[in-house]
Formats: structure tokens, sequence, C-alpha cells
């Protein structure tokens, strides 16, 4: 492996309004908006796993004028799929081609937690390099053996997917370190470590990746620590590890999985709604009191150390289930049940316009339709009205 890994191409045409992550996320790094240039932000990946939330993304993006990253996971493609992960991504893909035709500003695909490791993983990241803008190859962790990948191995498969993806303009993400939590819902990990100095020189002189995940601290799920203590991130090592990448590359871009904040006043809103229903299973009101987050200042930490794609799925997920306690408590009994979707994805759309106004991803493409600063993220208040609000 001594030849130079292949260069992104970035002279590929994908369908309107459509791009790879990369070009969206570097232009996070640089701070460019529109034809101004200003101080850097990030672009959240949202997981998308239905219609809806790819209806509520699409809007919030539009609403603001953000660049846009859907993310799929695997578990993602086999429920649009019915099983069928490779026939998840046509329908998911056809879907979004023609949402992003209409569409007044830029989006990304891409496949969250891709791996290269086992048999029907390459099967769908190569189906993926067929469909989407982007792909995640994360081979860091020996799902079967339960033990970090060795880094030779790692470099090794990542570099084959690099040699896929880069000639037909797809940015690929590695992952280097091992992250703690479920990334997927048949692979996870209960042990972390963080991403070796020595080691990232390295992977991505020999990988050639635009994109990396480092694992300094971040986890997946709902409850990244321990009920009233604060998660604290490794910030020192994102700004050593930020100096090597750039020292090879200022294009390489990081990305913070497990990003989600969680938003307290969700948790309440769901807690209020058990309440109120009078619903006997107290364990679940406890286990939404539990719910821990990564504090916002702590994720803005990783984006001054060039974290510009921030992985965020659980918080909206959250939103959703929140929503829906929320349209049951109001009328269960409607058999419309527009009614209820249109509940849960306007929340969702809420969520996903909360998120990209905190990582400051507005005015990309276009002024935003809204007052960024008089928009308040409220369950208790209909989208529209919010919407009204904050103009
Ligand atoms: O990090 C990954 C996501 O949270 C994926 O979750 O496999 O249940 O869609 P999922
Ligand atoms: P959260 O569980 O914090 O939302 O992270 C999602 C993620 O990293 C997807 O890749
Ligand atoms: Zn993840």
């Amino acid at each position: 492996m001594s030849k130079q890994p292949p260069v992104l191409n970035t002279t590929r045409k994908f369908p309107d309004n459509m791009t790879s992550a990369h070009a969206l996320v570097v232009k996070a790094k640089r701070g460019e908006k529109g034809n101004a240039k200003g101080k850097g932000y990030a672009v959240p990946a949202f997981n998308v796993t239905t219609f809806q939330g790819i209806n509520a993304a699409m809007k919030a993006f539009e609403l603001l004028g953000s660049s846009g990253l859907l993310a799929f996971s695997n578990s993602a493609l086999k429920h649009f799929g019915e099983g069928d992960q490779v026939f998840g991504l046509d329908v998911a893909t056809s879907y979004i081609k023609k949402m992003a035709k209409k569409s007044s500003v830029k989006i990304a695909t891409h496949l969250d937690h891709g791996d290269y490791i086992t048999e029907p993983g390459r099967k769908v990241l190569q189906a993926a390099v067929q469909r989407l803008t982007s792909v995640m190859a994360d081979n860091s962790t020996d799902h079967i053996n339960k033990i970090a990948m060795p880094l030779k191995d790692n470099i090794e498969l990542t570099r084959e997917v690099v040699d896929m993806a880069h000639p037909v303009g797809l940015s690929v993400e590695g992952e280097l370190g091992v992250l703690a939590g479920e990334e997927d819902e048949d692979t996870k990990s209960e042990f972390s470590t963080y991403t070796n100095t020595d080691e990232l020189d390295q992977f991505l002189k020999e990988t050639g990746v635009l994109m990396l995940a480092p694992t300094i601290g971040t986890m997946h799920g709902p409850n990244k620590g321990k009920p009233g203590q604060k998660v604290k991130l490794n910030i020192p090592l994102a700004h050593d590890l930020l100096k090597i990448a750039n020292e090879i590359n200022d294009e390489i871009v990081f990305v913070a999985h497990g990003a989600s904040t969680l938003y307290p006043q969700v948790a309440e809103y769901a807690v209020k709604q058990l309440n109120e229903m009078g619903n006997g299973k107290s364990a679940d009101r406890q286990k939404w009191q539990d719910f821990v987050g990564t504090d916002w200042d702590q994720i803005e930490g990783l984006i001054e150390a060039g974290f510009c794609k921030i992985n965020t799925d659980t918080e909206n997920r959250q939103t959703f289930l929140a929503a829906l306690l929320g349209a049951i408590n109001e009328n269960s009994a409607k058999i419309d049940i527009r009614w209820y979707d249109n509940q849960c994805t306007d929340a969702l759309t809420k969520s996903y316009i909360q998120k990209l106004i905190m990582a400051g991803n507005y005015g990309v493409w276009h002024e935003p339709k809204i007052n960024v600063d008089k928009f308040k993220f409220d369950l208790g208040i209909s989208l529209k009205d919010l919407i009204s609000q904050a103009s």
C-alpha cells in the first residue's frame, strides 16, 4: 500500500442541490456563508429513519438556509427497505433526490457507521457508494471479538473504501479509537479508548480520508453520564489532534459522534405528559429523568477544535417520543393518524431548527426565513406559532 491514496474528486456532478458531505463540512470549518467568511460553525448530521424525519429535516434546512446532512444507519436502511438495506437505500435516495430538486439549499446523504469488515457491511457500503454522496467506513472496532481493530487492519480496510469512493466524488469518514455506547442496533461497545496522537498521522496519511471521527470522550445514546454529573470531554486532546491533522491537510475535518446535548425541556415535557396521563409506569418516568446529554459548551469546545460535523440522533428521537406522548395525552381517540404524525413531525422540525441555530449553521445558502435570535424551542407551542413569533 505504498501508492498515494486517491484525492477526492470534487468535479463529480450529483443530482440537483446535492453534494458530498465533505464539501458542506469543510465550508463550515472555514466559516463560509454565501460569499462571506466568518467564524467556523458545525453541520449537524441528523440520523433519519422515516420519511417524516426527512421532511422535518428538509423543512428546517429550508427555513434557515442551512447546509443539510442526512445520515442513515444500517438499521435505518433496514427500516426503509423492510429488512433489505440495499432496497432501503433505493427507496430513501429516490425520495431525497426529488425533495432536493425543489430545495433552496444544498444537502448531502451519508452512510453512518458503515463498516468494511463484515460481509453484510461490505455489501451495504458498496451499494451506498453507488447511491449516496458520502460514506462512513467505521472499521475501528472488531464487533465480533469485542476488541479494538488493530491499526494496520483499520487502515487497510478504510483505504479500500477510499479507493472506491474518492474517485467517484464521495467523501469518506474513518474512525480511530473506540467509542462507547450503541452505534447501531447490532453493534455496541461497553468500552472506549481515546484516539492515539501517534496513530493519527499514520492513519490520515495512509487512508487519505478527509473526515475523521476521533474519540475524545463522547458517547452514543441517552445516558452519556451519571444523572446530576456533567460530561467532560477531552478538549485538550481534540486540539492536539487538530494540530496534527491541519499539518497534513487543513481540509481534514473531524466528526463528533454522540453529539446529542438532550434538551431538558423535552424530558420535562415528557414527564409532565406521563404524570397527567396517570401512567403507572414509574420506571419510564425515571428513565426520562435519568437521561444525560453532553452540555453544549463541551460540544462548542469541540467545534473550535475542528469538529465541524456533529452527529445528532438521540435528542431528536426523544423529541419525537415526547411529542407522541403529548399528542396521546391531548387526544388518544383520534382516528386520523395523520394528526399524530403531524404533531411528531412538527416537533422533530423544532428540534432540528434548534440544533442548527446552536451550531451556527444558518444563512449558508440564503438568509434565514426566520429571526434565529427569536426562535424558542418549546414543545407546548405549535411549529406554526413558533415560526410566526420568530418572523
Ligand atoms: O450512532 C448511531 C445511531 O444512533 C444509530 O441508531 O441504528 O438505531 O438507527 P440506529
Ligand atoms: P447521539 O446518540 O448522541 O445522538 O449520537 C448519534 C451518532 O453519533 C450517530 O452516528
Ligand atoms: Zn455515531
